[in-house]
């Protein structure tokens, strides 16, 4: 079991009054390595506090703890000794496993009439292959359909296409969404990102109104209002006069038109950006040409893997190639590493402890309370009321 939340931990201050938990809520489906990672060799990863091996035997993916009941040693140093059986051996004893339910076929040191055979099993996980990704479900509740569950555009591979990677980043998974919900930093911090530094200052001092989406899937959070530049008295303007910023934004700054733009009717993308429960973020395009899901995954309560999805529409395969190479060799640089870089090293720099919120953070704020009240959890595990 994941440790239990620390009283004394500062970092449990902001979110113990939502009841948002620290390892992430379990019942969900979590991408956690892109398919190709993947090889002959089984491999170990950990997602939600739990060690888990992932291997592949007979065309068929499982998932089981990565600890050997015998003696606890790790199963992803074992292997696949009998090819085409879905079985792995533990690298210690022998003790070979079940894929697919984790019950111990053979204790292979103890001979094949081993009392203890069929009288362990070891826990085994949901696990599916989709869209270039591996998904598992770390919860105990029984799974849903993963493709009913997340972003329909993730892997509705007829009619999009899509490029995954992902960073780990030394925080917890709650710091790394609270940087979505529109709290004023892209303004600030990304105002000198690569991306956006020709650019004419963003929006700030935005009015922010949070709704819930259907189902209570998650959160649109609708910006309206604002200024682009501002005298602050005894200080001076911001922005500064900055003569290099003279390109007109390219749809960046199309917040509205949502509700009849093609995005909406064509692709389901109704709003520029929301967060979806576990602890995800979809900012869409009002072409509904691109959208690009950020998705933080909690490894563990320390540490948590940013999965940038990038979804492209299919548009014939001159412009696949061209949406390709432009993500290869410019986006993948410019955007999911140094843009992302900007957000990586504010957010892991961050110290636990009592915070002051202010306007800026009502999307921050509407996202807890929302998170903490509507995620999916055991019967019974909700502190908080659902609305
Ligand atoms: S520790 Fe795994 S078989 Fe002994
Ligand atoms: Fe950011």
């Amino acid at each position: 079991m994941p440790p239990p939340d620390d009283e004394d931990d500062p970092g449990e201050i902001p979110y113990r009054r939502y009841d948002v938990p620290k390892q992430g809520f379990e019942d969900y489906w979590y991408p956690i390595i892109c398919t190709a990672e993947l090889k002959r060799k089984p491999k170990a990863v950990r997602l939600v506090g739990r060690d888990i091996v992932l291997f592949r035997d007979a065309g068929t993916l499982v998932a089981l703890d990565e600890r050997c009941p015998h003696r606890g040693v790790k199963l992803s140093l074992g292997q696949c000794s009998y090819p085409g059986s879905g079985t792995i051996s533990c690298p210690y004893h022998g003790w070979t496993f079940d894929g697919s339910t984790g019950r111990l076929i053979a204790a292979l040191m103890e001979g094949p009439d081993s009392p203890v055979a069929r009288k362990v099993a070891t826990r085994s996980y949901p696990v599916r292959e989709h869209a270039g990704l591996i998904w598992l479900w770390p919860g105990s509740m029984q799974p849903s359909t993963l493709v009913d569950d997340i972003p329909e555009w993730i892997g509705r591979q007829e009619t999009f296409f899509n490029i995954s990677m992902y960073t780990d980043y030394k925080c917890n998974w709650r710091w790394l969404v609270d940087n979505w919900p529109q709290d004023h930093h892209a303004q600030y911090v990304h105002r000198n990102a690569p991306e956006l530094m020709f650019q004419p200052q963003l929006p700030y001092a935005l009015t922010l109104d949070p709704k819930p989406l259907d189902g209570n899937k998650g959160l649109a959070i609708k910006r309206s209002g604002g200024m682009t530049g501002a005298d602050y008295p005894g200080l001076g303007r911001f922005p500064k006069n900055e003569w290099w910023r003279f390109m007109k934004p390219t749809g960046r700054g199309n917040v509205t038109g949502f509700e009849t733009s093609k995005a909406r009717t064509v692709y389901g993308i109704k709003n520029q950006s929301e967060l979806w429960l576990p602890g995800l973020t979809v900012v869409g395009r009002l072409s509904g040409e691109y959208s690009l899901i950020q998705w933080a995954v909690p490894i563990d309560g320390e540490t948590t893997r940013c999965f940038n999805i990038n979804n492209w529409r299919r548009m014939g395969w001159r412009r696949e190639i061209y949406d390709r190479a432009h993500y290869y060799l410019f986006r993948s640089w410019v955007h999911d590493r140094m843009f992302s870089d900007q957000d990586k090293v504010l957010i892991e720099s961050t110290v636990p402890g009592l915070e002051r919120l202010s306007k800026t953070d009502v999307g921050v704020i509407a996202w807890r309370k929302f998170a903490g009240t509507h995620a999916r959890r055991p019967p019974g595990e909700h502190k908080l009321s659902v609305a």
